[in-house]
C-alpha cells in the first residue's frame, strides 16, 4: 500500500520533526496532541525550522509554504490517514489509550506505527486488533537532521506493513535498519551502556568527566564525548534506558550506575535542568 497521508500523534519534540520531514517530502500529515496549545507549539517549531532554512537558502519560501499546506491538525484523529506514527509520552498507559482510540477509528487498511524508544512493540501491538499492521519506527532526534530510523518488528508484524514502512522511510529520506523487538532495539542498547560505563569511570576515579570525553573524542572519532552527550540527552532518560536493559535482559552488565542514579535524584539531569556532568548557562 503506498502512504499518502500520515497521522502524526504528539506534537512534541519527536513528532514535530517527524510531520516536518514528511511534509517536506510531499506527504499529507495531520497532526494531533491532547490539547489544540500543544498543537501549535507543534506547528509553531516547524514554522521556525522551514523558516531557518528559506534563510540559510537550503530551501525556497514556496517549497516552505508547499510544506505547510500539506499540515493540517488539531486533537481529533484523521479517519482516512494510511499510516499513524505515534510520539506521545513514553509510558505503556498513554500509548495504549492512543492506539486504542486509532484502531478503533482509523480505516480497517491503516498501519499503526510507534515511536517509541524501549517499549515491546509485540506488546503494543497486541493492544490493537491489527497486530500484523502493527510495527516501530524509532526516529532520532532532531528528526529532521539525524538520518536513522529503526524498524522494528513485532513478533505478529507482516512482510507487507514491513515492506510498506521501510518504503516510507526511504521516501523520507532517511536510511531504515531492520530490527527485532528487544530492549533498548539496537542504537540505545550500545550506545547507552557505553555512557553508562563512562559515568562508572568518573565515579571510580578513573578521570575527570572532561577528561573522559576528551579521550573518548580523540581516541574513536566521536564527534561528542559520552557525558557530553548523557547531558544532552537527559540523565532521566539515560538512567530509563538502563532500568529497561537491566529488566528486559536480567543481566547485571546493565546494571545502572550509581552516581548516574544520584544525580537523577539530585536533579542534576544535563541541559534542559543546567546541571548533569557539566554546567550550562540556563539564560
Ligand atoms: N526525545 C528523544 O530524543 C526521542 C528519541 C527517539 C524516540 N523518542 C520517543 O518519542 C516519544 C515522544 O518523545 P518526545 O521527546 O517527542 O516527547 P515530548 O514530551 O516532547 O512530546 C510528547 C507530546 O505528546 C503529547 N501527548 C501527551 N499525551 C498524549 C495523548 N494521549 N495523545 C496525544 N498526544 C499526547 C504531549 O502533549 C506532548 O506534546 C517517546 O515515546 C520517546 O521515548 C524520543
Amino acid at each position: 500500500m503506498a502512504i499518502k497521508k500520515i497521522q502524526v500523534v504528539g506534537a512534541g519534540q519527536m513528532g514535530s520533526g517527524i510531520a516536518q520531514v514528511a511534509v517536506q517530502r510531499g506527504l499529507a500529515v495531520h497532526l494531533a496532541d491532547v490539547e489544540q496549545e500543544m498543537v501549535e507549539k507543534g506547528l509553531e517549531t516547524i514554522k521556525k525550522n522551514l523558516s531557518r532554512s528559506v534563510e540559510k537558502e537550503r530551501i525556497s519560501q514556496e517549497e516552505m509554504d508547499d510544506a505547510m499546506g500539506r499540515i493540517d491538525s488539531g486533537t481529533e484523529y484523521a479517519q482516512d490517514a494510511d499510516l499513524a506514527i505515534e510520539a506521545a509520552p513514553e509510558t505503556m498507559e498513554i500509548k495504549t489509550e492512543v492506539f486504542r482510540a486509532l484502531d478503533e477509528q482509523l480505516k480497517e487498511e491503516a498501519i499503526l506505527a510507534s515511536n517509541t524508544s524501549s517499549l515491546s512493540i509485540t506488546k503494543l501491538g497486541a493492544q490493537t486488533n491489527r497486530p500484523e499492521k502493527f510495527i516501530g519506527m524509532h526516529f532520532f532526534n532532531p528528526v529532521p537532521a539525524l538520518k536513522l530510523v529503526e524498524i522494528i518488528r513485532g513478533l505478529e508484524t507482516s512482510d507487507e506493513t514491513y515492506d510498506a514502512v521501510n518504503e516510507l522511510a526511504e521516501r523520507l529520506e532517511k536510511t531504515p535498519v531492520e530490527v527485532q523487538d528487544s530492549p533498548g532495539f539496537a542504537v540505545n542498547r550500545i550506545l547507552v551502556p557505553m555512557i553508562n560505563e563512562a559515568v562508572y569511570c568518573v565515579m571510580e576515579g578513573v578521570s575527570e568527566p572532561e577528561d573522559v570525553d576528551t579521550a573518548m573524542k580523540l581516541g574513536t572519532n566521536q564527534p561528542m564525548g559520552p557525558l557530553e552527550l548523557a547531558d544532552l540527552i537527559g540523565l532521566d532518560t539515560c538512567l530509563h534506558v538502563m532500568e529497561v536493559l537491566h529488566e528486559g535482559f536480567g543481566d547485571t552488565k546493565y546494571r545502572p550506575c550509581p552516581l548516574l542514579k544520584r544525580y537523577v535524584a539530585a536533579g542534576r539531569l544535563g541541559r534542559k535542568s543546567g546541571r548533569g556532568f557539566f554546567e550550562y548557562d540556563q539564560s
